[in-house]
């Protein structure tokens, strides 16, 4: 059984716009599925259907073999969700909003105090379980709100946008949580914007661009197909890049040279690397100050797909 399937999930606001507009999905158990895309992609709309809190407007899905928009009982009981905006009390302490949560999955009082501080602890809370939400950071909030998400141990949990706008650390507590999560073999759909999130966490990336998927795979594949390695030098002064480039065309195809490199090339092989390079230049004669061999990013297949740089990808120069 898949853990989620969706075959030609649409959703149609009024006005005409088609958030998502036929998406198809099969995603397995224990898979973590990286959902990438920028702002109004689709990512919330697409969740929203999946945890049953949007009816679509076309096609089909299941999550945990239950129909979304027939069985939407079974698949919440099966399923943990935090959304992009955490809706908290803020007049409620950690501790009580994990213990209110427990008890509305229907928990007994000692299982669920177990399992709440065990998750309190999990998500590095335990010192503020008992102040405020108010009072919580950004980052907080969110793990508050992930630990809540994974009262009931669901077999399927979604995670729209987890880390945007969190500090460095942070996002890299909520990035080991989802680790862990893998070896438990939960299903994990996230959704993210950034390319470095997608590329660390997922076994599965799915593109998003207007409410389709514009490509899926493993990150290495992705950017295997997006590509291939390309090799920047820089020369020594006094090495004339014309005879630099002449000399490394025999490993590839001359590229136009970005920023402060002198000679770019897109290699022809895969198995080619620096030292066939250096050894080239070399015969010819040529010094290098720096040379570097650059794999396609994730980053440069969303450019091959959609035209455009995802935003928020970091600081890659421009
Ligand atoms: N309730 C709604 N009514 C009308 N249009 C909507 C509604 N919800 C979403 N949309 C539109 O659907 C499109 C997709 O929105 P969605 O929230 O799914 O994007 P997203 O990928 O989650 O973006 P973000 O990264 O900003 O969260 C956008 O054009 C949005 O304006
Ligand atoms: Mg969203």
């Amino acid at each position: 059984m898949l853990a989620i399937q969706a075959n030609g999930l649409q959703r149609a606001f009024k006005g005409g716009i088609k958030a998502v507009d036929g998406i198809d999905l099969s995603i397995e158990q224990g898979e973590i599925y990286g959902f990438l895309g920028p702002n109004g992609a689709g990512k919330t709309t697409t969740v929203r259907m999946l945890v049953t809190l949007l009816l679509p407007t076309g096609g089909s899905a299941t999550v945990a073999g239950h129909d979304v928009a027939k069985e939407a009982g079974a698949v919440r009981r099966r399923i943990g969700v935090a959304l992009q905006e955490a809706a908290l009390d803020s007049l409620m302490t950690g501790n009580e909003l994990m213990l209110l949560q427990a008890t509305l999955q229907g928990m007994k009082t000692d299982a669920a105090k177990k399992r709440c501080s065990e998750l309190i602890e999990r998500v590095g809370l335990t010192d503020a379980g008992d102040r405020r939400v108010g009072g919580y950071s950004g980052g907080m909030k969110r793990r508050l709100d992930l630990a809540m998400a994974l009262v009931h141990s669901p077999s399927v949990l979604f995670l729209d946008e987890p880390t945007t706008g969190l500090d460095p650390t942070s996002r890299f507590t909520l990035w080991q949580e989802v680790s862990r999560l893998r070896e438990e073999g939960t299903t994990v759909f996230l959704t993210t914007q950034y390319l470095e999130e997608a590329d660390q966490l997922a076994d599965r990336v799915g593109i998003i661009a207007d409410g389709k998927i514009v490509a899926e795979g493993t990150p290495e594949a992705l950017k295997r197909e997006s590509g291939a390695n390309h090799i920047e030098v820089i020369l020594l002064e006094g090495s004339d890049p014309t005879a630099a480039t002449a000399a490394l065309s025999s490993l590839g195809e001359p590229m136009e040279a970005s920023g402060k490199h002198d000679v770019s090339i897109r290699l022809r092989e895969p198995g080619i690397g620096v030292a066939d390079a250096v050894r080239v230049l070399d015969d010819a004669g040529l010094e290098v100050a720096e040379i570097e061999l650059v794999k396609p990013s994730l980053d440069d297949v969303f450019m091959e797909k959609t035209g455009h740089r995802l935003e928020g990808s970091g600081d890659g120069e421009s």
